[in-house]
C-alpha cells in the first residue's frame, strides 16, 4: 500500500492524511477481491524497517492501524472477511495493538470468504529468520531440512504462494516482502499511488495477470 505519504504531500497534506485516505482504497480492495472470487489478500501494512520512520508517524501508523481494526472489524466480519496477520510480535508492538489484533482474529476466524492477510511489524528476512530459528530449535538435523520444512515454519504455512503481487506508487522494488513466499508470483508494478488505487485498478490488475503465461520454471505444454 506504498505511495499514502507522497500522495498527501503532493496536496499539501500531511502524509498521515495519505494513509487515511489510503484506508478506503484498503475496504475498496477488499470488496472488489471478494466480488470477483480472490480468496487471499495480504496487504503490508507496516515493515519490520518502518520503525525508523520518524517517531510522530510511527506512532500515528499504530494508533491509525489499532483504530482501524476497531472501527472496521465489524464490517469486515459481516463481509465474511478472514482477519489474519503476519509478522514479529516483538517488544515494539505495543500489548493494546496486539490484543485488538487477536480479538479481530477471534471474531473472524470461522468466517469463510476473502481471508485477509494483514503484514504487521514484518519483513521477509526476519520471517525466513524466524522459521530458521524455530527449525534449529526444534534440533532437526541438516539433511532433513527441505523446503517444505522452512515452509512449514512461515508465519502462516496455510496461506498459499501469491499469484500475484502489485506495488503501487512508481517503486520497482520488493522491499521485504514475502521474499520465500513470492519465488514464482507474478510481479505488477503501477504508478498509481495507493491511494488512488481501488476496484478499477484492481480489475485492470487482474486483467493484465490473466493475460500472463506462468511456467513455474517449465516449458508451455510441458506439464
Ligand atoms: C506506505 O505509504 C503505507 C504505509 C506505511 C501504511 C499504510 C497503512 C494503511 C493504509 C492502514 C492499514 C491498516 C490495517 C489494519 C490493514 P508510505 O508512507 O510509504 O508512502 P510514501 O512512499 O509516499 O512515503
Amino acid at each position: 500500500m506504498d505511495g499514502n505519504g507522497r500522495w498527501a504531500q503532493a496536496r499539501g497534506l500531511a502524509r498521515t492524511d495519505g494513509h487515511r485516505a489510503g484506508e478506503h482504497s484498503l475496504f475498496e480492495v477488499v470488496e472488489a477481491c471478494d466480488e470477483v472470487g480472490v480468496g487471499w489478500l495480504t496487504v503490508y501494512a507496516f515493515s519490520t524497517e518502518n520503525w525508523k520512520r520518524p517517531k510522530d508517524e510511527v506512532r500515528f501508523l499504530l494508533n491509525f492501524n489499532q483504530d482501524l481494526l476497531v472501527r472496521r472489524r465489524q464490517e469486515l466480519h459481516e463481509r465474511n472477511v478472514r482477519v489474519r496477520f503476519v509478522g514479529r510480535r516483538d517488544w515494539r508492538v505495543p500489548k493494546r495493538l496486539i490484543a485488538r489484533m487477536d480479538e479481530t482474529i477471534e471474531l473472524t476466524k470461522d468466517n469463510t470468504g476473502l481471508t485477509l492477510t494483514i503484514a504487521f511489524n514484518y519483513g521477509g528476512r526476519a520471517e525466513i529468520v524466524d522459521a530458521v530459528k524455530l527449525i534449529m530449535a526444534s534440533g532437526v538435523p541438516a539433511e532433513k531440512v527441505t523446503e517444505a520444512l522452512i515452509g512449514r515454519h512461515l508465519y502462516d504455512p496455510s496461506m498459499p504462494d501469491p499469484d500475484l503481487v502489485i506495488r503501487t506508487s512508481g517503486e520497482y522494488r520488493i522491499s521485504n516482502f514475502l521474499l520465500w513466499e513470492l519465488a514464482y508470483s507474478e510481479l505488477l508494478f503501477t504508478d498509481t499511488p495507493w491511494p488512488e488505487f481501488g476496484r478499477d485498478a484492481l480489475m485492470v490488475a487482474l486483467a493484465e495477470y490473466q493475460g500472463r503465461d506462468r511456467r513455474f520454471g517449465g516449458v508451455d505444454g510441458g506439464g
